[in-house]
């Protein structure tokens, strides 16, 4: 059947994961401890007690993981890395933590997959955390030597990589509000010495990739830019969208692609501004192959008149209480696109989580993981009919997994994990995406 939202040749569909939420093996093979294993084991910190000590078992089962990709059909499949497997107990590198991600990558290829690597998806090791973690500028120097290595190990099969995953998570969640590891609560200066670490981490680990993968390989950030949605289609609406996402959006963005922090944010921040020495906003701004964007909800419509994020208490949300807004990724690519103009732009995570449970008849039917995926994926097709260069879609997440403080509750997998017996059971949104990915649309 030709599907009616027809995806351009050449598009890239996969699904992604991230070490700490899948891997388990917390102690195999010589592995340090992360600042998510410490997070964990304080009480209160985690909503249901669990950490990623076991999560899916997929270090033991990765080879089973990669039979179930290739049955769903996908094309692609990101990953993170580990950086506490490539350390030893004195924090130096050791080549040996690469080995599990060389099996992974040997046997994604051998069934016809092509794999991403995240080099820093928020496990930075507690080594590290211990001598300043991101509030050091010596952090930026040491991610880059892993980074650099972990393409020395895999960049000749690899052929696309990230830097880092989502700084303004790392940055606010990890460093402001401390819902997520380390923890931290810092005042304004110090959180923003966090964010332009964790900003030269990118530019620095993508020259460092670059310089040592054995062939040319496509490099970008993972970002996850505020969305905004407007509420109707006219002139008005859609430029108070624009603006909304300019403001909110500039602080990461413009260093990355203009070399400069915006000037009115700047001053406004005064003695708190970021410790800026020369040459890093060179290091932010190198050019990277392509945009990553992770995108699930717009949590703030834009009203020309009534404003940013007044709405309906009752709009549909999911298990998270994320609203669910379908055209967040035309939106966002858009205004991307029009103010930044990435060469390439890729969705690296988008999806929702449900309280799925396996029915009677051993399957999952989780239509509202369906519709939120046409919904989401219907958008993208549009922004693609309009011009804006989108090359690749990953459905987070290939199985439900440890989400971060909410622990083992929410559910965003296109497969069912049991955390009991760790059994994989795909659901109807495998089906559903299996389908599209074969026809190149649906
Ligand atoms: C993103 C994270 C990913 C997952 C999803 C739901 O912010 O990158 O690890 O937790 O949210």
């Amino acid at each position: 059947m030709t599907p009616k939202f027809p995806f351009p040749k050449g598009f890239t569909w996969g699904a992604a994961t991230a070490s700490y939420q899948i891997e388990g093996a917390a102690r195999a093979d010589g592995r340090q401890p992360s600042i998510w294993d410490v997070f964990c084991a304080e009480p209160g910190r985690i909503a249901d007690g669990t950490s990623g000590e076991v999560a899916c078992g997929h270090y033991e089962r990765y080879r089973d993981d990669v039979a179930m990709m290739a049955r769903m059909g996908l094309q692609a499949y990101r990953f993170s890395i580990a950086w506490p497997r490539a350390i030893g107990a004195d924090g130096k590198l050791r080549p040996s933590g690469f080995d599990f991600y060389d099996r992974l990558v040997d046997e994604l290829l051998a069934a016809g997959i092509e794999p991403m690597a995240t080099c820093y998806h928020w496990d930075l090791p507690q080594f590290w955390q211990e001598r300043g973690g991101w509030q050091a500028r010596e952090t930026v120097d040491r991610f880059a030597e892993f980074a650099g290595a972990a393409a020395s190990a895999l960049g000749d099969r690899v052929p696309k990589w990230c830097t880092l995953n989502e700084i303004p998570v790392a940055w606010i969640a990890g460093h402001v509000d401390g819902a997520h590891a380390p923890g931290l609560k810092l005042d304004e200066r110090g959180s923003r010495a966090v964010c332009h670490h964790l900003l030269m981490a990118h530019g620095a680990a993508l020259r460092a990739i670059r310089a040592s993968a054995a062939k040319p390989v496509a490099i970008g950030l993972v970002h996850n830019p505020t969305p905004f949605v407007p509420f109707f289609e006219d002139d008005g609406q859609i430029a108070a969208a624009r603006d909304a996402f300019r403001d909110a959006n500039a602080w990461c963005l413009d260093p990355v692609f203009k070399g400069a922090y915006p000037a009115d944010q700047l001053e406004r921040l005064g003695d708190a501004a970021p410790p800026v020495q020369p040459g890093d906003l060179e290091l932010i701004h190198e050019p990277g192959d392509y945009f990553g964007i992770n995108l699930y909800s717009a949590w703030q419509p834009v009203h020309a008149d009534l404003g940013v994020g007044r709405y309906e208490p009752h709009f549909p949300k999911t298990q998270m209480g994320w609203d669910i807004t379908p055209d967040c990724l035309y939106w966002t690519a858009r205004f991307l696109h029009e103010r930044y103009a990435p060469a390439s732009i890729v969705v690296t995570e988008n999806g929702s989580a449900w309280p799925d449970e396996v029915d009677a008849d051993g399957r999952v039917l989780d239509w509202a993981r369906v519709e939120y995926l046409r919904g989401h994926l219907r958008g993208l097709h549009r922004a693609i009919a309009e011009g804006v260069p989108v090359d690749g879609y990953y459905a987070w997440s290939l199985m439900d997994n440890f989400e971060w403080s909410f622990g083992c509750q929410k559910r965003f997998g296109l497969v069912h994990v049991d955390y009991e017996t760790l059994a994989r059971t795909p659901k109807l949104s495998a089906e559903w995406y299996g389908k599209a990915i074969r026809g190149n649309g649906f």
